[in-house]
């Protein structure tokens, strides 16, 4: 695990920088994605990258971590919104080469491993973390073997994203989310954490046993995982 310390700002601008060597060797890569506030920064540059002619994602695949169940793309909480306007709306990448899990047809999680197969597998998938150690909606507990699937959400985890909704009532009770194996199948993998609300579950998961109860502490044992924070989320390290 390669841990990378610096502002937020510039974490942000080294991690573009990863996706710019990546793209450059393998025009048509395929990319995971994630959303919440941590990518913001990331993607941020990317589109700029991307307006700056130097990175295109016009052969690109994208396939995301998540999505909330019972929302469609159109409702502005869907993971599927947050990417078309953080994201895809900004870069060129066709649209139609992008993937968010249904949240409404949820029996399409059980072909979400086999798409991205299909795709030839992901070659860097992009993390954040929970407080909770959780990745995508992987929560304490999953099997390690666990593929794409539907998800009850922990309390914790919806009181978190109720920052989001009108009240806690609005966040949905479920979510599809890649499984542990999906994500350790990934050929590379960048997580990024910022703040200090990360910080205990950051030392948990580099420092901390390999353990089903923090579903992070899984990525000690892939090959090829870069890990980015900021100062205070490295502050217990
Ligand atoms: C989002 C996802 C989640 C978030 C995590 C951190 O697609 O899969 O695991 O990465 O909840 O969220 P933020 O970045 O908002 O702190």
């Amino acid at each position: 695990m390669k841990i990378i310390i610096d502002t937020e700002e510039n974490l942000a601008k080294r991690a573009a920088q990863r996706y710019v060597e990546l793209i450059k060797n393998k025009p048509n890569a395929v990319l995971g994605g994630a959303t919440g506030s941590t990518p913001l920064g990331l993607y941020a540059e990317l589109a700029r990258l991307c307006k700056a002619g130097e990175i295109s994602f016009k052969d690109v695949r994208t396939f995301n971590l998540d999505e909330y169940v019972g929302l469609d793309g159109s409702h502005d909480q869907s993971y599927r919104y947050f990417m078309n306007h953080n994201l895809f709306e900004h870069i060129d990448i066709d649209i139609n080469n992008t993937r968010v899990p249904s949240g409404i047809d949820t029996a399409a999680a059980a072909e979400y491993d086999k798409e991205i197969e299909a795709a030839g597998g992901i070659d860097l998938q992009l993390l954040g973390i929970g407080v909770d150690g959780h990745i995508g909606f992987d929560e304490p507990g999953t099997p390690w073997d666990s593929v794409t699937h539907v998800v009850e959400l922990e309390q914790n985890t919806r009181e978190v994203n109720s920052r989001f909704f009108n009240s806690i009532d609005e966040v949905p009770t479920h979510a599809v989310t890649m499984g542990i194996k999906t994500i350790m199948n990934a050929r590379s993998i960048i997580l990024m954490a910022i703040g200090s609300s990360k910080a205990e579950i950051v030392k948990k998961f580099i420092q901390g046993p390999v353990t089903t109860d923090v579903p992070a502490s899984i990525l000690q044992l892939h090959p090829f995982v870069e890990v980015y924070l900021d100062e205070k989320a490295a502050a217990l390290l």
